[in-house]
């Protein structure tokens, strides 16, 4: 083992401030991985712990893949860095290529960011600027979703929808406005798949918010396809497309967040080919390099572009940029990611396997404490209710889960779950048992 190996957990826990973490709780009893293969975690220790969420929604080609790292390690000692301002290097160009090709038909052009949070500013922006340049600049107005996550800039903190992630932070981005959560327990609870009530009547809310702010003054529309973060919420049948009509009715851009959706975890490159809707803009991240290297990034609609690109020549046709846009490292990372979804057929894998998922995950109905369970292509959530005036079990659960050998989130009441689409029906297995025996064990 060399000195670069970090095998050994570390002497001191102070330094290091952790995300989205509570920091003296979890310093008091740490939990560490420091290697990776396939479809495990290996704990400093040694023990192999099954990832069931893809690291953070990201890993969907499994760990530490031999193509992946080969092509960091070889880029990195050709080129380290170049600023994408002004100067090209060809993994860039090469990658947005490959990556519109496979985009859905119309999304030709591709703006890198160096994260999800940094796609969907980026977004936001674009919306702005194409309403700018048609002579409506006074469509500044944006519209998010109660239950939506999109990263913890400021833009996408106030189209974001979770109170508790707000609340120290101010009045955020004037003039955005929420869509109710599509989260229907009651009348959806246990959905295989797209849940059946209530799409149309939760994106017509919509157009309530379009009237009392006045249409002419709505820049965007911003959804997650399927909400992740919040607990994996499905788009119920209808919702979708109800939506894109009346973004078209008003001329509001639609803006997906594919964060999560995209690259093959609905079976399909993007959630929006899965779900049959297509967006103006998409944002991607995570699984463009397999959580390697950094990276984010927005596909543009033609329309959108052609707007952006008729100004006069000779000045940047976006203002805007990151010191990491097409990262040279990330680039590498997200060409070779690329090549082994295609050549290992991940997408479809992801699309074959969906069944087995669903069956198994809902397997989980009768344990006791399990209010809803919901799934679509290798996403799924298992809800657990406040029980005898205890709350939900769904932390615990994920903490005696790890405990077990399985690496779980808990999201609010529920256990969240997106393995890479390299799991094996035995592995399925293993998570849905890890869950039971957890569940029951409390
Ligand atoms: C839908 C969605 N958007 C944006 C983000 C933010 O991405 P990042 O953490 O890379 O900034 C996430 C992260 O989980 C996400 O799930």
């Amino acid at each position: 083992m060399n000195d670069l190996a970090f095998d050994t957990a570390p002497n001191s826990l102070e330094a290091y401030w952790m995300p989205f973490t509570p920091n003296r709780a979890w310093k008091r009893d740490p939990r560490f991985v420091s290697r990776a293969q396939g479809m495990h975690y290996v704990t400093p220790d040694g023990r192999q712990i099954l990832d069931a969420i893809a690291g953070l929604w990201c890993v969907n080609a499994g760990h530490c893949h031999p193509r992946i790292v080969e092509a960091i390690r070889q880029q990195a000692g050709q080129l380290d860095y170049a600023s994408s301002f002004g100067l090209g290097h060809p993994a860039a160009f090469e990658y947005a290529n490959r990556l519109t090709e496979m985009a859905p038909e119309g999304f030709n052009r591709v703006f890198f960011a160096g994260s999800g949070s940094e796609a969907v500013d980026t977004a936001l922006k674009l919306a702005l600027a194409h309403h700018a340049i048609r002579g409506e600049g006074q469509r500044v107005k944006l519209v998010g979703r109660q239950r939506s996550y999109h990263g913890v800039g400021f833009g996408g903190l106030s189209v974001a929808g979770i109170g508790a992630q707000r609340k120290h932070y101010g009045p955020l981005l004037p003039g955005t406005s929420h869509l109710p959560h599509t989260h229907d327990p009651a009348r959806n609870a246990f959905s295989r798949g797209r849940p059946e009530h209530g799409g149309i009547a939760f994106a017509e809310a919509l157009e309530g918010i379009i009237q009392a702010q006045d249409p002419s003054t709505i820049a965007a529309v911003i959804v997650e396809p399927v909400a992740g973060s919040t607990g994996v919420l499905v788009p119920p049948v209808g919702y979708l497309e109800r939506l894109r009509e009346i973004c078209d009715r008003h001329n509001l851009l639609l803006i997906f967040d594919e964060v999560v959706t995209g690259f093959g975890r609905l079976g399909a490159p993007f959630g929006s080919q899965a779900l049959g809707v297509m967006p103006d803009l998409i944002c991607c991240a995570k699984g463009m390099t397999n959580g390697a290297v950094p990276m984010g990034g927005v596909l543009v609609n033609d329309r959108v572009a052609a707007g952006l690109m008729a100004q006069p020549e000779g000045v940047a046709e976006f203002m805007h940029g990151y010191t990491y846009s097409g990262h040279p490292l990330a680039a590498a990372a997200a060409l070779a990611t690329l090549q082994v979804y295609q050549e290992e057929g991940l997408f479809q894998r992801a699309a074959d396997i969906a069944g087995t998922w669903e069956d198994a995950v809902h397997s989980l109905r009768d344990v006791p404490g399990v209010t809803d369970i919901r799934n679509l292509g290798l996403l799924a959530a298992i809800e657990f209710g406040p029980q005898e005036g205890k709350p939900s079990a769904a932390r615990a659960v994920a903490a005696r889960c790890f405990d077990k050998g399985v690496l779980i989130r808990a999201a609010g009441d529920s256990l969240v779950l997106s393995p890479p689409l390299i799991v094996s029906t035995d592995q399925i297995n293993e998570i849905v048992d890890t869950i039971r025996s957890a569940a029951l064990a409390g």
